[in-house]
């Protein structure tokens, strides 16, 4: 086992999830890069920090299936012996942005396997792994962070999916943070708004617009390292009597206004 903690990060490959990777390295963790299809950017992710003196490991393996999510941790304990935070960040947005009235049970089912049931059963499969750590003096605490959205409770008619399964990741971080209080592990909720990545690229210029016109009082896109800061904050000890919280990376977004 290693000295350093070690942070497992889902969907690390490219954007929200690779800035977050990055950060943790820089702050002393080894990380677990996961990623389902860009092999080469998870690479690239884990040379990049490897170049700069860190230990980092690509992981392959697609989270909303239940081999794959084991195969995600046992790859990460063969390589480092431990895992003291899980970012649960792998997401995808809803297929083709169907209107409510056309939206498809087969994009329901592999929005909510992804975004919804995956997160969910590895954060339950890691607080196993973390609790045995724990039991063992191994490690001294662990830490889950689940990355939900502005979508959690801003309508957008054409990603129902998206939406609901996001709305389903703020009750998901209070049960997880009730039940393993006593475990010594917190689980908070990072809600970040419009953030420039692939997931957006395809939606820049209707984002563009809104921005300008005060869609969040800072008006400015999010980067990926707003929410990575964010998220190495609550991994941190800045917070020892916080849990379940949700925490808001979006320039003010969430603020009803007149
Ligand atoms: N961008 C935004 O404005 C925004 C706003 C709020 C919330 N979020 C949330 O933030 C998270 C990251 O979003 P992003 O904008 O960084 O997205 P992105 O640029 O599209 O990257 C998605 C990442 O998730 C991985 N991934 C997708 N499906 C996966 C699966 N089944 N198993 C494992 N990994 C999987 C991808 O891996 P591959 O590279 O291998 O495909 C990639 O690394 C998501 O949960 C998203 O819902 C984003």
């Amino acid at each position: 086992m290693i000295e350093q903690p070690t942070a497992l990060i889902t969907g690390a490959s490219r954007g929200i999830g690779r800035a977050i990777a990055l950060e943790m390295a820089q702050r002393g963790y080894a990380v677990a890069v996961n990623y389902v299809r860009s092999r080469e950017s998870a690479d690239e992710v884990v040379q990049h920090i490897s170049a700069a003196g860190g230990s980092a490991v690509a992981v392959p393996g697609n989270v909303g299936l239940r081999k794959d999510r084991d195969s995600i941790v046992d790859q990460t304990l063969a390589r480092f012996g431990r895992i003291d935070l899980l970012v649960n960040n792998a997401g995808i947005t809803s297929p083709g942005r169907m209107d409510l009235l056309e939206a498809t049970e087969e994009n329901w089912d592999l929005v909510f396997d992804t975004n919804l049931k995956g997160a969910f059963f590895l954060a339950q499969r890691a607080a196993r792994e973390m609790v045995s750590l724990i039991s063992a003096g191994a490690i001294a605490r662990g830490t889950i962070v689940n990355v939900s959205s502005i979508s959690a409770y801003a309508v957008s008619t054409n990603r129902v999916d998206y939406c609901i399964a996001k709305a389903g990741i703020q009750m998901m971080t209070w049960l997880l943070a009730s039940r393993l209080a006593e475990e010594q592990i917190r689980v908070y909720e990072i809600c970040p708004g419009v953030i420039a990545s692939d997931m957006t690229a395809p939606v820049t210029e209707k984002y563009d617009k809104l921005i300008a016109e005060g869609l969040s009082p800072i008006r400015r896109w999010g980067q990926p390292e707003d929410v990575a800061k964010a998220v190495a904050t609550v991994a941190s000890d800045a917070f020892p009597f916080s849990t379940g919280d949700r925490i808001n990376v979006d320039g003010g977004f969430h603020i009803r206004r007149l």
